[in-house]
């Protein structure tokens, strides 16, 4: 729970009271706070760098248990992600320590190059962002999330700036919900228990919901899904979620990959790639996530989000390369590796959702290609459209959110890479160079024409190491940033 107070810091009473420190100026008018500051730059271990962090314990003059100070680096370079980072490190040592309230003290108009809205919305996202552990499966809890945060704001801004708190609390709960659906292991998340616990959250939320289940896609023909679930015990499903005000002219379609788990199929992945393929519907994850958080924020559009939802296994059923499939955009496609399961059942999720709905723009988010890890690292997503109107509304709510994208080439030329002499299509290419570039290229196949961006999220989805606000395991990637681009679009289309 978060909360905003006017109260003077100095007089809270909490377990933590957290107030922050640049290098080279005071971001506080309060002469306590300062002089506090001041005092404690003259210790060695504190300087106000980027990372410093001190704790005084009973602090004299303070009616907090403990007073922790955060350094926040040179004034100069100072963004919305340095007080994220600093935040969540603070609210992660509160957690390590079991600490149930913290109070944090918001820097005030001094730092008027960012603007006090920004500071407080990104302070609120690195606090909730933060504050949560998947632990659903321990019994011996290390960290427990701080019960109460309050955020500490000048009297003149309180009223005014609760709707920013609101917002970034609602986006973040979406980002928390997708961490723990990635998290889960896929012995608890098959396509149907995944689904059903989706619909649960959406008919709260008052999002439309429809769940095609097997015996329906083989009636709608959704060949790609079913030769991608064929090896598995547990049944594909699409679940479509809708957010559809009265007034909504336009129509915007989201796709998220969701293989439940990706054993490679009958290309079976070799021991280290098969490590953390539970991760592999964090693009679904992403999706379902965001329309939630779209059911309380109400842009004015029709979002639908269409996640197809796979478990690719080994049996005796299960689809052998070199079979031959028609998907359900009548397309054939010859199984050139069973392990690029991803652009099969997207292309079936992009066909129907472009079909049934029409949306102007459609957006797909997967975890698609280790080749677009190797290009790009942990930390970005792959971009691809040839839209770059499109790119340009993507590339600025990725630097608003930190949920950084990059883009890449969609060029023709590797289009003949997917060729095939038996079928219509391949869903391997020929050479494994530029991979992440023809995955991309299968996926467009699809489209039909509509304004398309495809997301590859396979680097920054899962990382097995925490960071400043997120613990290790999934990042919760690509819900903040989908939630930015459909406000963003909610104002220009
Ligand atoms: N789920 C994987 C991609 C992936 C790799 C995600 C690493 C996260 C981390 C995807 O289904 C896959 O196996 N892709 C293949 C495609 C290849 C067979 C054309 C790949 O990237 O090797
Ligand atoms: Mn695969
Ligand atoms: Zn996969």
């Amino acid at each position: 729970m978060i909360k905003l107070v006017t109260t003077d810091p100095t007089r809270i009473k909490s377990n933590l009271l957290v107030i922050a420190a640049c290098e080279d100026i005071n971001v506080y008018e309060h002469p306590r706070l300062v002089a506090t500051i001041q005092q404690s730059r003259r210790l060695n271990e504190f300087s106000g760098n980027r990372g410093d962090e001190i704790i005084l314990y009973q602090p004299a003059g303070y009616m907090t248990e403990r007073l922790m100070i955060v350094g926040l680096g040179e004034s100069q370079k100072l963004s919305p992600e340095t007080f994220r980072t600093a935040i969540g490190r603070a609210v992660g040592r509160a957690m390590q320590h079991k600490l149930s309230t913290a109070a944090i003290t918001v820097p005030g108009p001094v730092v008027s190059g960012l603007g006090f809205e920004p500071v407080l919305e990104s302070m609120v996202e690195g606090a909730c962002l933060a504050n949560h552990t998947f632990a659903r499966y321990k019994r011996d809890k290390k960290t427990a999330a701080v019960k109460q945060i309050a955020f500490v704001v000048p009297e003149k801004t309180a009223a005014k700036h609760r709707r920013v708190v609101r917002k970034a609390e609602a986006i973040c709960s979406g980002t928390l919900m997708a961490r723990d659906w990635v998290n889960t292991p896929a012995n608890d998340k098959t396509p149907q228990q995944f689904a059903a616990a989706v619909v649960r959250s959406s008919e709260k939320a008052n999002l439309k919901t429809k769940l095609l289940r097997k015996r329906e896609l083989s009636r709608q023909k959704f060949g790609a899904i079913l030769a991608v679930a064929a090896g598995s015990e547990s049944d594909p499903a699409v679940l479509v979620l809708e957010h559809f005000p009265a007034r909504a002219k336009r129509t915007i379609a989201l796709v998220g990959k969701g293989v439940t788990f990706d054993s490679g199929g009958l290309n079976l992945k070799t021991n280290v790639r098969i490590n953390q393929m539970k991760a592999d519907m964090a693009g679904a994850a992403a999706v379902a996530a965001a329309m939630l958080c779209l059911s309380r924020l109400k842009p004015d559009l029709r979002v639908v989000g269409v996640i197809p939802l796979v478990e690719n296994m080994i049996s005796g059923t299960a689809t052998r390369p070199g079979d031959i499939i028609r998907t359900y955009s009548g397309k054939t496609v010859e199984i050139g590796n069973t392990d690029a399961e991803g652009r099969l059942i997207l292309g079936d999720a992009i066909a129907y959702a472009v079909k049934k709905y029409r949306p102007e723009i459609l957006i797909d988010m997967a975890t698609l290609t280790g080749a677009c890890v190797i290009a790009l690292g942990e930390e970005l997503a792959g971009l691809f459209t040839p839209d770059d109107e499109l790119a340009e509304t993507i590339l600025q709510s990725a630097v608003k959110t930190h949920e950084r994208c990059w883009r890449m080439p969609l060029i023709e030329d590797y289009r003949d890479l997917l060729k095939s002499d038996v079928a219509d299509i391949n869903n391997m290419p020929r050479h494994r160079f530029g991979a992440a570039i023809t995955a991309a290229l299968y996926l467009s196949e699809f489209t039909a024409g509509t304004r398309w961006a495809h997301i590859d999220i396979a680097g920054p989805a899962f990382h097995k190491k925490s960071s400043a606000y997120c613990g290790p395991g999934a990042t919760g990637f690509g819900v903040r940033l989908l939630c930015e681009v459909i406000l963003r679009m909610a104002k220009t289309l």
